[in-house]
């Protein structure tokens, strides 16, 4: 396999290499559930990774990070990874899988979740997709688990528990999750999927998401984010909250003035003539 030179200021575009035959992938990587996501690279992941293995980088940035497939594929290759995604379901895969690196949802959690809740009234989710989406028991534990995940403190184990339930509800749907709905019978080809409860989905991946919660020795750092609202000094902030160093006065002014001012001036003046000049023309 040809090995790619790592990025510097005299080869600023390394030649990307892979192989054929495919290096193996880290074998964490397939603990990572498939989420049925619209335009997820879960299948491209050998490829991706065969073509990132040869480059020597320490850091990386996931602004699209949908499914969470290939900001986890950098973590378990050891990178520190700072996943985004405008949608508020994305950016809670990425912290309960990438920013994650030690909480799990534990029995006493798992309990909370669980817990019953005497109100008879039809809640949010039962009154707007009954006969539309799913049974009512479906339905009601839906809101039921939505209401319990606000009573959960920790972050970590609320986006884990919101991460289950989304999957749970796909894997009981028959197509993509949306596309069909009301009597679904005819689409009942005997799967084992379609026949459990949404409860008993949970409870699975519950397990699922678990599993694939590791540390990768890294301050990772998952936010929802749309990243053409994120100015620089937003993007800065949310990332040195949890993920790195609050930059220095002297990098900010570097950032925010990257050429020397004498560089600077000369162009001002040169665009003034040039508009000059034009005016003088018309
Ligand atoms: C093709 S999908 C996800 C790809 C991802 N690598 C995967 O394998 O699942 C693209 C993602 O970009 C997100 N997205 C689109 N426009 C965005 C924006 N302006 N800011 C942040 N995320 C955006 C979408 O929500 C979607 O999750």
């Amino acid at each position: 396999m040809a090995q790619a030179t790592a990025p510097s200021f005299s080869n600023p575009r390394p030649k990307l290499a892979y192989s054929r035959e495919g290096t193996p992938l880290p074998e964490r990587v397939a603990a990572y559930p498939e989420l049925r996501y619209m335009g997820s690279k879960q299948r491209l992941l050998p490829w991706i990774h065969d073509v990132l293995a040869p480059l020597q980088f320490d850091s990386a940035l996931d602004p699209f990070s949908g499914s969470g497939c290939v900001a986890y594929l950098l973590k378990t290759m050891g990178k520190r990874v700072v996943a985004t995604d405008f949608l508020r379901f994305s950016s809670h895969l990425a912290k309960a899988a990438i920013e994650n690196n030690r909480h799990h949802l534990d029995g006493p959690a798992i309990k909370a979740l669980l817990r019953e809740r005497r109100s008879k009234a039809a809640g949010f989710v039962e009154r707007t997709f009954a006969g539309v989406f799913y049974t009512v028991e479906d339905l009601r534990f839906i809101d039921r688990v939505s209401t319990n995940i606000l009573r959960v403190s920790n972050p970590y184990q609320q986006s884990l528990a919101r991460s289950a339930l989304v999957r749970s509800c796909l894997k009981r749907q028959p197509r993509g999750v949306f596309t069909v709905s009301g009597d679904l019978s005819k689409y009942d080809d005997g799967r084992r999927d379609l026949r459990l409860s949404i409860e008993e989905h949970f409870l699975e991946q519950i397990e699922v998401f678990n599993g694939v919660v590791f540390d990768n020795g890294r301050r990772n750092y998952a936010c929802q984010a749309d990243v053409f609202d994120s100015r620089p000094v937003k993007v800065r902030s949310c990332i040195s909250r949890s993920a790195v160093r609050t930059p220095s006065r002297r990098q900010l002014l570097h950032q925010a003035l990257p050429l020397p001012r004498r560089v600077v001036l000369l162009l001002e003046r040169r665009r003034n003539r040039l508009h000059n000049e034009n005016q003088e023309d018309s």
